[in-house]
């Protein structure tokens, strides 16, 4: 294993979770980010959980799942500000149009968006959505404006889409999106 391989090791890996059918796919990011020796911990919006439930990626994180902002929770500690200064690097797979969008315009309104807000770890998107929504004038120039702030991004595939048709929209392969964040932690 080349030291690149070997990078995830004990790192602080905060996963956002946001609503789309390629939700599912989170489960085998979080197995591998486990599986490479990360510390994993999941954040997902509230529309993720009509996807995918907590409990599937509190299992594979062996951590609990942060959803909700104002939970009652035993310690006192301020969650989004923990996460935020914990993370080492910051992956939101699958990322949603209206994620992306909200981050692009400073909006901070759920415990994902607010994170993000928070936080100075390197952030990767990895989009995915219906081909028409991603070719959106107004996503791409949300993904622009990203971009030139610093966030990466993970270009979805092109291919057969949940929806039934074909184009730029799935969501980039697991495997790709490891190689990504190591890439980003060995920088
Ligand atoms: C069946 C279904 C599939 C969806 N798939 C996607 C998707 O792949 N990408 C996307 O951006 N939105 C998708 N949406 C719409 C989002 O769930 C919706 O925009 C939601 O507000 C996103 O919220 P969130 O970003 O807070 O998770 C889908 C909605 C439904 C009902």
């Amino acid at each position: 294993m080349d030291k690149k391989e070997e990078i995830l090791k004990g790192k602080n890996i905060v996963v956002g979770v946001s609503g789309g059918i390629a939700c599912y796919k989170s489960a085998s990011i979080v197995g591998a980010l486990k599986k490479k020796g990360a510390e994993v911990y999941v954040i997902m919006t509230k529309n993720a959980r009509e996807f995918i439930t907590p409990l599937t990626l509190k299992t594979l994180s062996e951590n609990d799942v942060v959803c909700d902002m104002f939970e009652e929770r035993e310690s006192a500690e301020v969650k989004h500000i923990t996460l935020a200064e914990k993370a080492d690097a910051f992956i939101i797979a699958p990322a949603s149009a209206n994620i992306i969008g909200k981050v692009a315009h400073g909006i901070a309104d759920d415990m994902l968006s607010t994170t993000i807000m928070a936080t100075k770890s390197p952030v990767i998107f990895a989009p995915a959505m219906n081909c028409n929504m991603y070719s959106n004038a107004i996503v791409q120039d949300n993904i622009k404006k990203l971009k030139s702030f610093g966030y990466k991004f993970i270009s979805p595939q092109n291919g057969h889409l949940a929806c039934g048709t074909e184009g730029v929209g799935k969501l980039a392969d697991t495997r790709k999106i490891i190689e990504e964040i190591e890439e980003e932690l060995s920088l």
